[in-house]
C-alpha cells in the first residue's frame, strides 16, 4: 500500500500585525492548509501576505460575533486555529468551543516572558531566547506547552544584534512548526 504524506489539517490563522509567523505557515502548504486568515485590523502587512497566497481574510468587526466566527470556521471545516501575533483576547466561550485545537506561537521560552515584547525583553536581559507553541486556554499564555525550540543561548546578546537574534528566532519558529505538524499528524 502506498503511504504518502498525511493530508494537512485545515487551519485558520489569527493575526494583528506584520504576519511573520503567518508567512511561515503559508510557506508550509504541505503541512498547513491555511484556509482563512482572521484579523482585527485592516491594512496590515499580514493582509498583503494573505492576498499574495490567495487566502481569504475575515475581518473581525463589531458586526461579527465570535459565535458567527465559529460557525464560519466550521463551514470551512477548519481543524485547528493558530494565534500568530493576534492582539485580542478570545472570549472564554469561544476558546471552550475550540478547546485543544487553538495554538498560540509565542516568541519566548514560556513560562519566561509571557505577554507582549517577549523577544525584546529576553534579548535585553541576555536570557536564552526561543519560541513556544502552546494550547490556548482562557488564561493568557498559560496553556499546556506543546513544543519549544531554543533560538539563542543566554549571554549572547552582546555578540548578536537584535535583528540577528530575530532572524534566529524565525528559523527556530519554522523548525518548531515543522516538528509540530509531525507530532500532531501522528
Ligand atoms: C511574532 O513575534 C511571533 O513569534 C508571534 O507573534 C509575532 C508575529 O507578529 N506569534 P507579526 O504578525 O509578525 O506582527
Amino acid at each position: 500500500m502506498l503511504v504518502g504524506l498525511r493530508k494537512p489539517k485545515n487551519s485558520a490563522v489569527f493575526i494583528s500585525g506584520h504576519g511573520s509567523t503567518l508567512q511561515a505557515l503559508l510557506e508550509m502548504q504541505y503541512q498547513f492548509a491555511v484556509k482563512v486568515i482572521v484579523t482585527n485590523r485592516k491594512n496590515i502587512l499580514g493582509s498583503l501576505k494573505a492576498k499574495r497566497f490567495g487566502v481569504p481574510i475575515l475581518y473581525l468587526n463589531s458586526s461579527i460575533s465570535y459565535k458567527v466566527l465559529s460557525e464560519v470556521l466550521k463551514t470551512k471545516r477548519i481543524d485547528q486555529l493558530f494565534l500568530a501575533g493576534f492582539m485580542k483576547i478570545l472570549p472564554p466561550e469561544f476558546v471552550e468551543s475550540w478547546q485543544g485545537r487553538i495554538f498560540n506561537i509565542h516568541p519566548s521560552l514560556l513560562p519566561h516572558y509571557p505577554g507582549l515584547g517577549a523577544a525584546e525583553k529576553s534579548y535585553e536581559d541576555q536570557k536564552e531566547m526561543g519560541v513556544t507553541i502552546h494550547n490556548v486556554t482562557a488564561e493568557l499564555d498559560l496553556g499546556k506547552k506543546f513544543l519549544q525550540v531554543r533560538s539563542m543561548v543566554a549571554d549572547l546578546s552582546s555578540a548578536v544584534s537584535f535583528p540577528e537574534a530575530v532572524t534566529f528566532l524565525r528559523r527556530s519558529e519554522q523548525h518548531l512548526l515543522r516538528e509540530f505538524t509531525f507530532r500532531r499528524g501522528l
